[in-house]
């Protein structure tokens, strides 16, 4: 008699606890936690802490840190999630069987919950912006200019608007589940965010004044490179980048199959995460010193790089309105690509207590 049909988002329970969802493949794994990895935090953060800190040493500082605290930290987090197959405070309570350190762990996961809520309280409202500022050149081309200035007022109201907006997305697509939410908006996203990247950075290399970008990105100043600042910077752009630290990951290593290599996943999603910073280096500071060519500000008095919000909302738009009607599709394709990151990022945020 045929076996009736398993429904591949429910694992087989355990414990007495209900059924546990899993992700359907290797790769909707890989594809959900880079989602979870790649953020505003590599789009936007890198490349500004790289400007910041002289250059390629600040790179290469950050990955030895990848490399040597980064990537077993985030191996160890997502073996918790595994063995356990609980939620991030009863996995980490499940550590030890001595009720002092029971304790101990489910305190740890329960910080590490609320330092996420700190986390996705300010990050919802520079995705709302993101998104805005996605809309702002499609209202503009429309001929709704009243709706195009709104949508990059930063009023109170477009705060908030916003804000709402994009954490109902991001509850709609958790809301579907594992497979069918996580999963499926992650396979379908991460490689539209990849191929807007490449063609994003393909495009400013074309553009007069990348050639300096590049010069800045890749020349390592040394100088800096045993600066207290430079070595912390790294190690929490690690950390951040990867998601570490906030039971994010560990709740997708819960959702993980038995037969899965966790140093293999991991170190799969490290080398994307990683990728991806990298190349939005290549993208975020070479359109810098374009923009600077085509007569932008990009320094404050002092000599400084000015703030890293100032870029991304008022250099960048800056530049995509010099270059015309072409500047409208390079705007629409950067703030979707941010959108995107931030978005995959914000799920796994809300999962994590999951
Ligand atoms: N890794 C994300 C980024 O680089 O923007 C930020 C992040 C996502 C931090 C999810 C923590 C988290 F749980």
């Amino acid at each position: 008699m045929p076996s009736a049909p398993v429904q591949n988002d429910i694992a087989s329970s355990n414990d007495g606890l209900p059924p546990r969802s899993v992700f359907s493949s290797r790769l909707g794994f890989v594809m959900a936690a880079a989602g979870s990895a790649v953020g505003v935090g590599n789009i936007w953060g890198f490349p500004t802490q790289v400007a910041d800190h002289g250059g390629a040493a600040f790179i290469l500082v950050y990955l030895l840190m990848v490399v040597v605290l980064a990537y077993p930290m985030l191996v160890a987090e997502m073996t918790i999630g595994r063995m356990a197959q609980k939620n991030p405070v009863a996995a980490m309570g499940s550590l030890s069987d001595k009720p002092f350190w029971k304790k101990t762990g489910a305190i740890v996961g329960v910080a590490g919950i609320i330092t996420l809520s700190l986390i996705i309280s300010f990050y919802a409202i520079i995705s709302g912006w993101l998104l805005a500022f996605m809309l702002e050149p499609l209202a503009k081309l429309t001929g709704m200019t009243g709706l195009a200035s709104w949508l990059t007022s930063f009023s109170t109201s477009l705060n908030l608007i916003a804000m709402v907006a994009f954490m109902a997305l991001t509850i709609h697509v958790v809301r579907a589940g594992v497979s069918n939410g996580i999963e499926r908006w992650s396979k379908k996203l991460m490689p539209m965010m990849f191929i807007l990247l490449i063609g994003l950075v393909a495009y400013i290399m074309t553009l007069e004044g990348a050639e300096q970008g590049l010069t800045m990105y890749l020349k390592p100043d040394f100088s800096h490179i045993l600066e207290p600042s430079l070595l912390v910077n790294a190690m929490g752009q690690a950390f951040f980048s990867l998601s570490l630290g906030v039971c994010a990951i560990m709740v997708y290593g819960s959702y993980l199959s038995e037969k899965e290599s966790l140093p293999k996943t991991a170190a799969m999603v490290t080398a994307l995460d990683t990728s991806v910073a990298l190349l939005a280096g290549l993208l975020v500071i070479p359109a810098m010193t374009v923009a600077q060519a085509n007569g932008v500000t990009i320094y404050a008095a002092d000599g400084t790089l000015l703030e890293s919000d100032t870029l991304v909302f008022t250099v960048l738009p800056a530049l995509f309105n010099s270059m015309g009607a072409a500047g409208s599709i390079v705007a629409m394709a950067f703030f979707t690509l941010m959108s995107i990151a931030a978005l995959t990022s914000a799920i796994s945020m809300l999962e994590a207590p999951g």
